[in-house]
């Protein structure tokens, strides 16, 4: 079997350039577009961020796409505290100098590569669903052509942004309500699991003794967001990277399947993925949900997938 096309659609953001790493070495997989996406910070950054990883560890032949600069309808709020300023933490990155945005904007490449891949096309979708949607919307016919959904947003129970929404849904809460309700094949990776999982030092250590731009990278990310949990943020929370998982090392978590819709109006409630365990709605189960992880295995996996960053 050959390679899974995949494009990654994201608001890099820390936790994302981590997840890009992992999939950019994995050979199940064949890269072939990223896109951005207003979340984690402004897009001006998260869609610079992806060209400027991409042409710092040599990826000169995957199309960077912009994508949405604002939610369909949501909050228009950025998490700077989490993953600072301009999204990469303390790192600076030097700023491309050959690699260019595409001529296309993120929803129009991720249609023309799904008719390209005639039906095998899977999305890794890490940020707020702004760019699906709209390409949902302008193509209707893209529910036939996508394989299926990686994504990381939501929570069966809890939040982190209010008390009952995960950050890449309550951003644009429409959009994944109209995503989530597409009839694309989907896992919703979320805070259940992505909470249960944080790396540790030692596998920052490991990562950077593979001596590579990708391992040195991933490894002073890491290191910021240590300092970031030694200071009361987030722990090194690894999101974006177990939605990754869950499409090529599903063995390491536990997942079943539910109805799930996304609320996007309701003053307590707007973001919430509203996964019904009991069967209360009589819907038919519309995704896969992750419910457990195993911690040790996805962290060493993480840690190997950055590693292979050295052949
Ligand atoms: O809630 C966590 C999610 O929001 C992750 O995708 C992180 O990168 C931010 O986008
Ligand atoms: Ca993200």
């Amino acid at each position: 079997m050959g390679r899974r096309p995949f494009i990654i659609d994201c608001d890099t953001g820390t936790d994302d350039a981590i997840a890009i790493m992992a999939a950019l070495y994995c050979d199940q997989v064949e890269i072939k577009a990223i896109t951005s996406v207003n979340g984690n910070v402004a897009h001006k950054y998260t869609s610079q961020n992806n060209l400027d990883l991409l042409e710092y560890l040599g990826f000169d032949d995957i199309p960077v796409a912009k994508g949405a600069d604002r939610p369909m309808l949501g909050n228009f709020f950025h998490a700077d505290g989490t993953h600072g300023s301009t999204g990469l933490g303390s790192i600076t990155l030097p700023k491309a100098r050959k690699k260019t945005f595409d001529d296309q904007i993120a929803s129009e490449l991720i249609y023309r590569i799904a008719k390209e891949e005639k039906g095998e096309l899977e999305l890794l979708v890490i940020g707020p669903m702004t760019n699906i949607a709209i390409c949902l919307l302008e193509h209707p016919d893209l529910k036939d052509l996508v394989k299926h959904i990686w994504f990381m947003g939501g929570a069966v129970i809890g939040g982190n942004v209010t008390t009952t929404a995960e950050f890449n849904i309550w951003v644009d809460p429409l959009a994944a309500h109209i995503v989530t309700q597409s009839g694309i094949p989907q896992t919703m990776v979320g805070l259940d699991v992505t909470t249960a999982a944080a790396m540790k030092e030692e596998h920052s250590a490991r990562i950077r003794a593979c001596g590579t731009k990708a391992g040195t990278l991933c490894a002073d990310l890491l290191d910021y967001m240590f300092i970031r949990r030694d200071q009361g943020g987030e722990d090194a929370l690894m999101h974006d990277a177990m939605a990754f998982a869950a499409a090529v090392y599903p063995e390491c978590l536990e997942c079943k399947d539910y109805y799930v819709d996304v609320e996007y109006t309701g003053e307590y409630t707007k973001g919430h993925t509203a996964v019904d365990r009991r069967g209360k709605l009589g819907r038919p189960a519309n995704m896969s949900v992750a419910l457990k992880v195993d911690e040790d295995r996805f962290c060493s996996w993480l840690m190997d997938a950055v590693r292979k960053s050295a052949g």
